[in-house]
């Protein structure tokens, strides 16, 4: 049976780097609170004119190019975002159109920080029942347009950036092994953007009040973060018949250090097999997984026949993980 094997990965974060110390002159914080509490030590902030199809197009390029594979070869975009440049039509639509993947269909997909991997099992399952042979799968957010930046609870979490794979059908035994998928939408509270959608469509109020932007629970969803990842990552580990020693690399959706570690604890991971840039770029929402692979990649972190776990959570709540060998 066919396997949906990665073969080119690509990112783009933005040029404007904001650290912790600029933070500081925004809100009530500072370096030491943020570096203690969540590792990050700077992300990144898109232009003002930069859209979230402008950063996925660049992600994208690269992953074709590193693929040698043409535009118009693809036969499926998919894109985890939460903030497209529209509430419609999707984003992908967009991004195709920039790339000139003409013989492509593209969607875009809401799972906040699960949408990459939501994304890589759509793109997987249609690779493997032979619906097309090649596909590119998008993580991209302009997440600056939807934080609070008066809130120092979560403003200081957040960064903008992209990262793209492209997936092609191979009869190989590498490749993305499996993938298992979970939400649960009683948290909604905990973790969402109360406003811009059709319950509390777009108002100055909400604006003003700060009510439409970005809210979070962050001490609930760490609990609740650190235990569905773990139980994802051993869900992908078991329905293989691997353990975690076996596992070369383990690419989390990049929140917060204290999560990672946490997680990577329960699962017994040494330092070694774990990848984190959480310091780098923040929490980039759907991007952080495909950044991280890149990343990853080009620093020779991951090589041919490298066991790879990739395990994501967010808002929703939504979770999921991919196992895959390189
Ligand atoms: O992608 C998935 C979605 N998001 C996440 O996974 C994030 C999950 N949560 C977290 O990362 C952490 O909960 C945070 C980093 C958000 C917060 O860390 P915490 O250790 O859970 O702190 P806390 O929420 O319990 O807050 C502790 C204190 C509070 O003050 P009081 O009430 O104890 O006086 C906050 O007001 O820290 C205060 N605080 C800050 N202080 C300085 C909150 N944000 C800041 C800040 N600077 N930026």
């Amino acid at each position: 049976m066919k396997k949906a094997r990665v073969i080119g990965t690509g990112s783009y974060l933005p040029e404007k780097v904001l650290t912790n110390f600029e933070l500081e002159k925004m809100v009530e914080t500072t370096n030491d609170w943020i570096l203690a509490r969540t590792g990050i030590e700077e992300r990144r902030i898109a232009a003002e004119q930069e859209t979230t199809s402008d950063m996925a197009t660049k992600a994208a390029q690269r992953a074709l190019e590193m693929a040698g594979v043409a535009a118009d070869e693809i036969d499926l975009i998919v894109m985890g975002t939460i903030t497209g440049d529209y509430p419609w039509p999707a984003t992908s639509c967009i991004v195709q159109t920039n790339l000139g993947a003409k013989n492509a269909y593209a969607y875009d997909l809401s799972a906040a920080c699960s949408g990459f991997v939501y994304a890589l099992s759509c793109a997987s399952d249609f690779l493997q029942v032979g619906r097309g042979k090649k596909a590119l799968v998008i993580g991209a957010e302009k997440l600056s347009n939807i934080v609070d930046w008066t809130d120092r609870n979560t403003c200081v979490l957040f960064g903008d950036g992209a990262g793209a794979v492209v997936l092609e059908a191979q009869e190989t035994e590498s490749g993305i092994l499996s993938c298992h998928m979970h939400s649960d939408g009683s948290y909604l509270d905990l973790l969402y953007q109360p406003g811009f959608g059709v319950k509390n469509p777009v108002s100055v109020q909400g604006i003003e009040e700060r009510t439409s932007f970005l809210k979070m629970q962050g001490n609930e969803v760490f609990k609740v973060a650190v235990r569905s990842l773990t139980e994802v990552s051993k869900e992908a580990l078991k329905a293989n018949s691997f353990t975690s020693e076996q596992l070369d690399l383990f690419i989390p959706h990049q929140a917060n250090r204290r999560i990672l570690e946490a997680t990577a604890k329960r699962l017994k991971l040494k330092d070694e097999q774990c990848y984190i840039n959480v310091h780098k770029y923040g929490n980039t929402s759907g991007a952080t997984i495909p950044v991280a692979m890149d990343e990853a990649y080009r620093q020779g972190r991951l090589k041919e026949g490298s066991l790879v776990l990739l395990s994501a959570f967010g808002g929703g709540f939504t979770w999921g993980s991919a196992l895959l060998r390189w």
